[in-house]
């Protein structure tokens, strides 16, 4: 089996700030609250018009410059997300054609905010085998789509963006283990009931305000706090490693008390969980490669160090990957 490296990445962040200041203008919550309870100062929104395909452009871009790929060159592209532009065709399929990446395979992968994680792995697969050369991996999202502007439950922790790699064979280093999985009956404690083929659009489901997400806080909390742990240690036992090796564990931003507990899991000091939450609140499939790219630009990331991805997410869902950084 060849290994896969990241060669190459790139984000997109719309210039449009929502503080918690402005959402106490809307809804009854305080920046206090949001800060104490979430973690999260300011998060990023689209303008109307603005859709998940325009992150993804922008992001793939960045991220095929940084590789030195050309779009023509790409054998493959994943769009990790749950806000594509319409339910199909997919929006990798229209990035394909905005990019000019004419032999590319396309599609989109839903697995809510372990979704990057998961079109990472599956992105690696085609690399693996030898099938693959140059493959594309965006987790962009436009969650202030979906976001219900009246629920103080929900509307407080979400935020738009996205982020891109590019992967490609390795002679060393790259991803080195991994560990994907799900627990359905999970599933009702996050959910975007209405539009699919168990309800479709009508008027009533419009009134019911069925097609924004909705979502139990509590149970989701108690399953990430135990999923993000998990997963990352059974993605280093692939590896061949241990807590103790990590240098840089990169969580899924949904809460700071969520990676907080998962980081006194994995026996972490502070330095070694990175964590940017509280500018982009949570973008779901976006959180985890932007947190990677905003690392690696901080210089929190040096050749040869360990970094481990751990995402949770509707599913309910969960995704880990270890890899030495190239
Ligand atoms: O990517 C995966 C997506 N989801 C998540 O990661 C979410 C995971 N869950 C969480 O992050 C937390 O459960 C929340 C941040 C959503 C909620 O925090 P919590 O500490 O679990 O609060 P709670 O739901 O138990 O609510 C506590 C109180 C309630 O009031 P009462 O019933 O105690 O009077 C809520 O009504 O806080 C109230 N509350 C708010 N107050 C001010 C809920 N939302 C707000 C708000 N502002 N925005």
């Amino acid at each position: 089996m060849l290994r896969t490296g990241i060669s190459g990445l790139g984000i997109s962040i719309p210039e449009k700030v929502l503080t918690n200041r402005d959402l106490e203008k809307m809804i009854e919550t305080t920046d206090e609250w949001i800060r104490t309870r979430t973690g999260i100062v300011e998060r990023r929104i689209v303008e109307e018009g603005q859709t998940t395909l325009d992150l993804c452009i922008e992001a793939a871009g960045n991220a095929l410059v940084s590789a030195g790929v050309q779009p023509e060159d790409l054998d493959l592209i994943i769009v990790a997300t749950v806000t594509p532009d319409m339910i199909f065709p997919a929006t990798a399929c229209l990035l394909q054609d905005r990019l000019g990446a004419n032999k590319a395979a396309a599609f989109d992968l839903e697995a809510g905010c372990s979704g990057f994680v998961y079109a990472l792995v599956t992105g690696a697969q085609f690399i693996s085998t030898g099938a693959y050369k140059k493959v594309l991996v965006v987790g962009a999202e436009t969650l202030s789509k979906i976001t219900d502007w009246e629920d103080r439950n929900t509307c407080v922790l979400f935020g738009d963006g996205a982020g891109a790699c590019v992967l490609e064979p390795v002679e060393k280093g790259g991803i080195l283990g991994f560990d994907l999985g799900s627990d359905g009956a999970g599933g009702k404690f996050l959910d975007l009931p209405a539009g699919g083929s168990r309800l479709p659009a009508s008027e009533d489901t419009v009134a019911q305000r069925l097609h924004y997400i909705r979502m139990d806080g509590n149970q989701v909390f108690k399953f990430a706090v135990k999923a993000m742990g998990k997963a990352a240690l059974k993605a280093l036992e692939m590896a061949g490693l241990s807590n103790e090796d990590i240098d840089l564990f990169i969580p899924h931003q949904a809460n700071k008390r969520i990676i907080d507990a998962a980081g006194r899991k994995l026996g972490l000091p502070e330095e070694k969980v990175y964590m940017n939450l509280e500018r982009y609140g949570n973008t779901s499939g976006a959180s985890i490669p932007l947190a990677l790219y905003e690392a690696v630009n901080e210089g929190k990331v040096k050749k040869g160090d360990i970094i481990v991805l751990s995402g949770f997410g509707a599913g309910l869902s969960w995704a880990a990957a270890v890899l030495e950084w190239i």
